[in-house]
């Protein structure tokens, strides 16, 4: 057996024998044991030795080349693939815990071979439905003329009015004037914070919120107030005190499948919060990135749809939807305010790329959308549960959770205690990623968090992570909190 690979396969649960073959041998890739232009044993010889047929091997390995992890080569052998060593090592995740570290950390993840995550509350890559939307990207050949040149900055115009449509079932009846396309939720918000606070201004935030948004607001120099949550959403009373006492200018909320917590807020609270924002003068900015991911009937209609006041500015995108590479989202906001955003646009990036916004227009005009969401769907209503009913299974009783009825992400809420201070570090040993609570949030939480998502994997590795995780986790809560002893000429003053 080639050097450092040991093995040890479970037949009577877990997953398919090939895939724990297949996980096991990505984990001693991605930890550096089996380093690049290793050889692995032969098929027959490994076959022999785990006791195994050749197909389960085989397929093993074929799962190890799709991922690109290793090479074969008719006659030679099969390899621990060179690119493995341009890919960043799993060690350099989790060193910093600010929003943008965290953020950088999960954008890495899909190139650090062999790790599995639960910390991006990303889409399943493999279940993108590249036939049709490469179709659609090759019915543009047609205009080529047009998607060579620079674009709209407002955005394709095809594009606009299939926002447009797409919002009525949002509850929303704009026109495609009133839709401004833009690179992504994080374009659309960036431009919004910009737009809408100067350095040093108050704005209101969820408590836990969307960490990127954090990022956004650093960036910024805009400081953001903590609203908390509760299973309803945000708490009114909280927002109504902080109106009063801080004169925010804007309060982003994500009332819909939030992350990091999956809270949905009810009907009563959106109208609450709408009233807040009419009564005390600052604005709502709604991030409805993840409404169309709903596991248990039709989400509540967005807050925008409520507004007659010109107080609600909303902001979607497809990010969460097909695919976060596309880079598109949209912004619907009041005149004066569009005005301003599309001005920004201009000075920022002028236009999104016309090729992308035109094959995205075509695909929803096809009613791709809808075909795919249909499709996904149910699949992701089932990784949900198997993410609640591996936490029911193997978490201690001190380990709570949310239970969200739509989005990717489920909050963990833990005992705060200093024997937690590697967890992170321990799972990414063990070959998982998960996002750690702190950079959620704005102010200091007496509890120890976690984020986990559940949409890029399939139901078997969520049991599967969950079970590595909890066992961390206990091992951990049943140790002993260390205490730093004081040095010994140290005396107390009192
Ligand atoms: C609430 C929320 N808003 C915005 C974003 C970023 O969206 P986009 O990829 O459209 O920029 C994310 C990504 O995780 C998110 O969770």
């Amino acid at each position: 057996m080639a050097l450092g690979l040991s093995l040890k396969l479970d037949r009577q649960a877990g997953p398919a024998l090939y895939q724990q073959l297949a996980e096991q041998i990505k984990l001693q890739i991605v930890q550096g044991r089996l380093p690049a232009g290793t050889q692995l044993p032969t098929v027959r010889e490994l076959a022999r030795t785990l006791g195994v047929t050749r197909v389960t091997v085989q397929m093993a390995y074929h799962e190890l080349q799709n991922a690109g992890l290793v090479e074969a080569t008719v006659g030679r052998g099969t390899f621990v693939s060179r690119h493995v060593e341009a890919r960043p090592p799993a060690q350099s995740l989790g060193r910093q815990l600010t929003p943008d570290a965290v953020v950088n950390d999960i954008l890495q993840l899909g190139q650090i071979a062999g790790l599995r995550s639960l910390a991006d509350a990303a889409p399943d890559a493999s279940l993108f439905p590249a036939q049709e939307f490469w179709q659609a990207l090759d019915e543009c050949r047609g205009e080529a003329l047009e998607m060579v040149r620079y674009g709209a900055s407002q955005g394709d115009p095809l594009l606009r009015v299939e926002v447009a449509r797409l919002l009525q079932d949002r509850g929303m009846a704009v026109t495609p004037d009133e839709v401004l396309i833009v690179a992504g939720v994080t374009q659309g918000l960036a431009l919004v914070a910009q737009a809408l606070a100067r350095p040093g201004e108050p704005v209101l935030v969820e408590q836990p919120t969307y960490l990127g948004f954090l990022h956004t607001l650093k960036a910024h120099g805009v400081q953001p107030l903590a609203v908390p949550l509760d299973e309803e959403g945000p708490i009114p009373e909280a927002v109504e005190r902080l109106a009063i006492q801080q004169r925010p200018r804007f309060f982003y909320t994500v009332p819909t499948f939030q992350n990091p917590t999956g809270v949905c807020a009810t009907p009563a609270r959106r109208a609450q919060l709408l009233a807040l924002a009419e009564q005390y003068g600052f604005l709502l900015v709604e991030d409805d990135l993840y409404a169309r991911l709903s596991y248990e009937g039709p989400p509540p209609p967005a807050v925008k749809s409520l507004d007659r006041s010109e107080s609600v500015i909303h902001v979607g995108g497809f990010s969460k939807l097909l695919m976060p590479g596309l880079r598109l989202g949209y912004v619907v906001a009041p005149p004066p305010i569009h005005e301003r955003l599309l001005s920004l646009r201009r000075a920022m990036d002028l236009c999104s790329p016309p090729l992308l916004q035109r094959a995205l227009a075509r695909f929803l005009h096809e009613d791709g959308l809808k075909r795919h969401l249909r499709r996904v769907l149910p699949l992701y209503r089932q990784r949900r549960d198997a993410l609640l009913a591996a936490l029911r299974h193997h978490m201690p009783p001190a380990v709570q959770w949310t239970r969200p009825q739509g989005g990717f992400c489920v909050w963990l809420t833990l005992p705060r205690r200093s024997t937690l201070a590697d967890l992170q570090q321990a799972a990414l040993q063990q070959g998982w990623a998960f996002a750690p609570g702190e950079v959620f949030l704005t102010r200091p939480s007496p509890d120890y968090h976690l984020r986990l998502c559940f949409g890029a994997q399939p139901p078997e590795w969520i049991a599967q992570g969950v079970e590595v995780l909890a066992n961390l986790i206990r091992e951990r809560l049943d140790r002993q909190e260390s205490v730093i002893e004081p040095p010994s000429d140290w005396l107390p003053l009192v």
